[in-house]
């Protein structure tokens, strides 16, 4: 028998660990822009799973894909060879303009493989002495969930007795080249600086333009690797391919995750060139399923919609469209402070203090009124849609969202 919202929600906090604290919504369906709860109420996503479902829910040409190599081949491991690793690889390598692909499967576990090569090519490229690399991070990060990258977060609830936590990194503020080109000037032993192009759980922050290309500029300055972390931002999610296009920036390492599956399967990816990607050894790195021949079509099939749709031109027409309805209603409402973003990666500010629930009781009457999104960090909700959204969907969840504005009271 189906479960009530209710009990589905009653069994996840007798029996699962309580490591998270979701919007009261039970979802049992899911296709394109939108989502169906237990009860059948139809809603518009605006968080797509924190930007992994970009190609809208269950796309028929991902789960195809997945379902025909599901019932062919699943699991190899690495110790054998298998007919669509490379494949995927060579797709993947030229897609994003790499000479070579490092399968993952989730996005911390690419950012901590990022953090592995940049170290080893600081010894045996760059010439730093053993266990002295220093990789340079900044404030407000946020990178994923393992110890390592804990670590160098500076968020008290993700780190508070996880100790003790892994040593090499030096944190800096966001958007401060200054603190930058001070840190690599004064300290040989920097080996890289990861970096997420715009901070999407911080609250959706973007940097000032030119930052990102100046960084880099920095970076090469010192012989440090620009480490970009487009696990949120990238995959047409900000109007372009990746985030650090906007500012034609090649990274020397890019970490990828979410939509690189449009949501379908867990899967990632670190892409480098070949001078730093062939530190990495055999027997040096590795996961059992990282590169699994179901996570190669999918990902194939799920750059394909990327480009076939045309969902980076989408995003970009439709962002500068919800930001300028939304803040055009900003200037008649004292609720929302601003609306800030690029592409479809947006958030608003609400006007009141950081610790108030004024975020979150106006999600709840989001969720009412028919669009799901969550507040990240206090008092701003990010709004992230899936990007195969129409301009009609848009302007109905701007309604929506400004309706929902204008009639609350707290
Ligand atoms: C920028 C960034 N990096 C890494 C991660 C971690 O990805 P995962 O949750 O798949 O481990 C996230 C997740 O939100 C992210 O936004």
């Amino acid at each position: 028998m189906a479960l009530t919202s209710q009990q589905a929600i009653e069994l996840e906090n007798k029996y699962g660990a309580h490591n998270y604290h979701p919007l009261p919504v039970v979802l049992a369906k899911g296709e394109g822009v939108h989502v169906w709860d237990v009860e059948g109420k139809k809603y518009y996503d605006f968080l797509s799973a924190y930007s992994a479902v970009n190609q809208g829910h269950c796309h028929p040409k991902i789960v195809n894909a997945m379902m025909e190599q599901a019932k062919t081949l699943s699991l190899t491991s690495r110790a054998f060879h298998n007919d669509t690793l490379g494949v995927y690889e060579k797709f993947a390598a030229e897609y994003f303009g790499f000479d070579k692909t490092l399968p993952m499967n989730t996005g911390a576990e690419a950012v901590e493989t990022a953090l592995k090569v940049c170290r080893r090519w600081a010894y045996q490229v760059k010439g730093i002495d053993e266990d002295k690399a220093e990789i340079v991070v900044c404030k407000d990060n946020f990178h994923g969930r393992t110890t390592t990258i804990i670590s160098f977060s500076n968020d008290p609830v993700a780190r508070k007795n996880f100790g003790p936590f892994t040593n090499g990194f030096i944190k800096i503020e966001y958007n401060n080249l200054q603190a930058l080109e001070d840190t690599l000037a004064n300290n040989k032993n920097i080996a890289g600086f990861l970096v997420e192009p715009i901070q999407g759980e911080a609250g959706v922050y973007v940097p000032d333009e030119g930052y990102l290309a100046a960084a880099k500029a920095i970076c090469e300055k010192y012989n440090v690797l620009f480490i970009a972390d487009e696990v949120q931002t990238g995959i047409a999610r900000t109007g372009k391919l990746l985030a650090v296009d906007h500012e034609n920036v090649k990274p020397d390492i890019l970490v990828l995750g979410k939509a690189i599956s449009g949501g379908a399967y867990p899967i990632s990816a670190v892409l480098a060139d070949d001078n730093i990607m062939n530190v990495i050894t055999p027997g040096s790195h590795g996961s059992t399923f990282g590169g699994n021949p179901i996570a190669a079509v999918v990902a194939v099939a799920a750059l394909e919609v990327v480009q076939d749709e045309k969902l980076a031109e989408n995003a970009q027409i439709l962002g500068e469209l919800f930001r300028s309805e939304i803040s055009k209603f900003i200037e008649t409402c004292d609720l929302v402070k601003l609306v800030r973003g690029k592409g479809l990666l947006n958030a608003i500010v609400i006007n009141d203090t950081e610790d108030s629930d004024t975020a979150w009781n106006i999600c709840l009457k989001l969720r009412d009124n028919g669009l799901l999104a969550k507040p990240t960090h206090g008092n701003i909700i990010r709004f992230a849609p899936p990007l195969v959204m129409t301009k009609e969907q848009l302007l109905d969840c701007v309604s929506i969202i400004t309706k929902t504005l204008r009639e609350y009271k707290k």
